[in-house]
């Protein structure tokens, strides 16, 4: 029998500042920070005290609630150059708010831990000018921070880990359990904060399977041997793609895919996309800025994972999502609150989170192992599992999941008596984030087809290896993309790059351009150059009109555009080869040494390539 999880216990919301409480705060893009976030608000639970991890602009979080708990902790990685994630730039800015009178935050003992890579040039400044900016409104650091580095041989965790013995240690000394109070124990299971439901009524005929069928489609056949055998699971093969369901993220638009065109000749090992998506309506965009696009798992990875867990029953059942430990002042639960992106206009079932929000084929952290060990009863599970999750033992942990990339579900496949309760899935599984992609279009690639509707075109190097068990990995949105076809309707975001080019300024288009792209690099540089060439076209339309047509006005000459493109294959299609325009002024790009990605390289359009 596997183990079942103790009632949570209720943590009063919000805490008085006298209480033993603790503020654990993340400001992520991919989820590293906010992994080591929830770590770290284990370690503060276990020493009993009232803990909450959100992200920085998450539910209620402003510069006073810092004030409400006995110690602050900020898990912050860094983005672009040298900036916050965008679930930390409101938090920011109301930091660097001059009203905040002096000394504001001297009762807030503090500490921080960066995330980044020493490979930037801002090296960790995000964590950095968040720290420096708490001590400069008084607030104490009670712990020394933290920086993790990519670069380093165990990534961030090399750093990490240490650094969060050292805390624990600093919190026993600093703020010690009160008499005949122990901590709780690392054996026993931490009861998550947001679990799932089956949602009243427990049958709901209109909740459509992911097939688009009715969970009871035996129902009403007249065919007796359908009746007995026929399951829908049976005609998922491992190329069923996704479910076509719109998902409801927080500002998506839906986009229609309209190509999805092979750039890279058909012998080279590396299969680059160009993907072109309409979306009705004027949409502006600059050069640099990007669209996430969000990835799904596939029917057949989330049919094995449903049943080496016995979820078959409970799978298509709609769900809701509970906060086990709400206080009436709780804010109030939102599913874009804790990242959760549900179909439009229903409940979401287990299998809707299988495959729209729970990453099952990433490869675990430490935590997942360490989780898994409490729900097997098998000892020689437990104990490996318990080993893979220790820090002290690194190297097995490396060698078992990251060395060898081996998935989530290839572990549960592993471990057949992990049992997981699927009430606990949210809190189990990690997010399926989506994955940004540079806009590669732009100037009069942007609405080709008028101003009714709006074009963007991505240029996407398909993930795909072969690990050291000479298994095949595909990255899972590389995966989901290359299922898509022409047609399919897929919700995406669009937000701003770090490029920092303001098609407004005509000056800055007017000076010589020196672009350097490796690979899919060269996409929002395509961007810039179709860019620039609408600028200045549209500028000496305009001028031509005001000196008059009868007077020519005379052409003012245009700076030169050089793109340094690194490729790897001289005989990849022209999609994605270099090319010399030697007499492309005309054109507008000078006599750039250009490249094409996408359609216009094919000759469909007039400008650049
Ligand atoms: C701002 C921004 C802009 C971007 N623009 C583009 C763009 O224009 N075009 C583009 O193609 N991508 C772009 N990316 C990258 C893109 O977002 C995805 O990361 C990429 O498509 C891979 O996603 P995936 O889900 O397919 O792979 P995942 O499932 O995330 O897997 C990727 C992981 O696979 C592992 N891996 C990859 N290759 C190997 C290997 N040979 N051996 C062992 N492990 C390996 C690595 O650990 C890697 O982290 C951009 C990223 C950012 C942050
Ligand atoms: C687009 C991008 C920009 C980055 N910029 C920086 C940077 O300026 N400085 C830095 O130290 N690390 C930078 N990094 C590295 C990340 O901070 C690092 O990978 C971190 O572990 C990611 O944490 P997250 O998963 O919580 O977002 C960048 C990473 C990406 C993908």
């Amino acid at each position: 029998m596997a183990t079942t999880a103790p009632v949570p216990i209720p943590i009063p919301f919000p805490p008085t500042r006298h209480e033993r409480s603790a503020l654990i705060l993340y400001a992520s893009e991919t989820g590293t920070s906010e992994d080591a976030a929830h770590a770290l608000g284990g370690i503060a639970q276990r020493l009993r005290f009232a803990t909450r991890v959100a992200a920085m602009d998450g539910g209620g979080v402003n510069v006073n609630e810092l004030r409400k708990y006995t110690i602050v902790v900020l898990a912050i990685s860094t983005t672009g150059q040298g900036d916050l994630p965008r679930n930390g730039r409101k938090l920011w800015k109301s930091l660097l708010r001059r009203s905040i009178p002096a000394g504001y935050l001297r009762h807030v003992d503090f500490t921080t831990f960066g995330f980044g890579d020493r490979s930037y040039a801002k090296f960790n400044w995000a964590a950095r000018k968040v720290h420096r900016r708490l001590q400069q409104l008084g607030a104490n650091e009670f712990y020394g921070r933290g920086e993790g580095d990519e670069q380093h041989d165990e990534g961030t965790d090399g750093a990490f880990i240490p650094w969060s013995l050292g805390f624990k240690k600093q919190l026993l000394e600093s703020y010690p359990l009160p008499e005949g109070i122990e901590p709780i124990p690392d054996e026993e299971f931490l009861p998550p904060k947001y679990i799932l439901q089956i949602a009243e009524p427990e049958i709901d005929s209109d909740t459509p399977t992911q097939n688009g069928t009715s969970p009871d489609m035996n129902e009403g056949t007249n065919d007796p041997c359908l009746k007995e055998v026929f399951d829908p699971a049976d005609l998922i093969t491992d190329e069923t793609p996704p479910p076509p369901t719109i998902i409801d993220i927080p500002g998506h638009r839906v986009l229609t895919l309209k190509k999805n065109l092979r750039l890279t000749a058909d012998d080279h090992f590396q299969d680059v996309r160009h993907l072109a998506l309409e979306v009705e309506g004027n949409i502006g965009y600059q050069p640099g800025d990007v669209l996430t696009l969000y990835p799904k798992n596939f029917p057949a990875d989330v049919n094995s994972l449903i049943a080496l867990q016995n979820w078959t029953s409970i799978a298509d059942k709609p769900l809701s999502v509970v906060d086990s430990t709400a206080h009436p002042t709780s804010p109030p639960y939102t599913a874009a609150l804790i990242d959760l992106h549900f179909p439009v206009g229903r409940r979401p079932t287990l299998r809707d989170l299988l495959t729209h929000n729970l990453d099952i084929t990433a490869i675990p952290r430490r935590s997942f192992l360490g989780a898994c060990a409490h729900f097997t009863s098998d000892e020689t599970h437990k104990t490996k599992l318990q080993e893979f999750s220790n820090p002290a033992y690194t190297d097995e942990y490396f060698d078992y999941t990251t060395r060898p990339r081996r998935s989530i579900l290839e572990i549960l496949q592993d471990f057949p008596t992990i049992q997981l309760p699927f009430n606990h899935a949210l809190a189990l599984l990690p997010r399926l984030r989506g994955r940004q992609f540079s806009i590669s279009s732009g100037g009069i690639l942007r609405q080709p087809n008028g101003k009714e509707t709006t074009t963007f075109h991505l240029t996407v190097a398909l993930v795909r290896y072969r690990t050291v068990l000479r298994k095949v990995r595909q990255g899972v949105c590389s995966r989901y993309i290359a299922s898509l076809k022409p047609g399919t309707r897929i919700a995406a975001t669009l937000s701003d790059g770090s490029l920092n080019v303001n098609a407004e300024d005509s000056l800055l288009f007017r000076r010589p351009l020196l672009l350097i792209a490796p690979g899919t690099g060269v996409a929002p540089m395509r961007s810039l150059i179709w860019e620039r060439d609408m600028i200045l076209n549209q500028e000496d339309e305009l001028r031509s009109i005001e000196v008059g047509h009868e007077n020519n006005a005379e052409e003012i000459p245009r700076a030169k555009t050089v793109l340094i493109f690194g490729g790897r294959n001289r005989n990849a299609r022209e999609g994605v080869r270099p090319r010399h325009h030697p007499a492309r002024g005309a054109a507008g790009v000078g006599d750039a040494a250009a490249v094409g990605a996408g359609a216009a390289a094919r000759g469909e359009g007039r400008g650049p390539a």
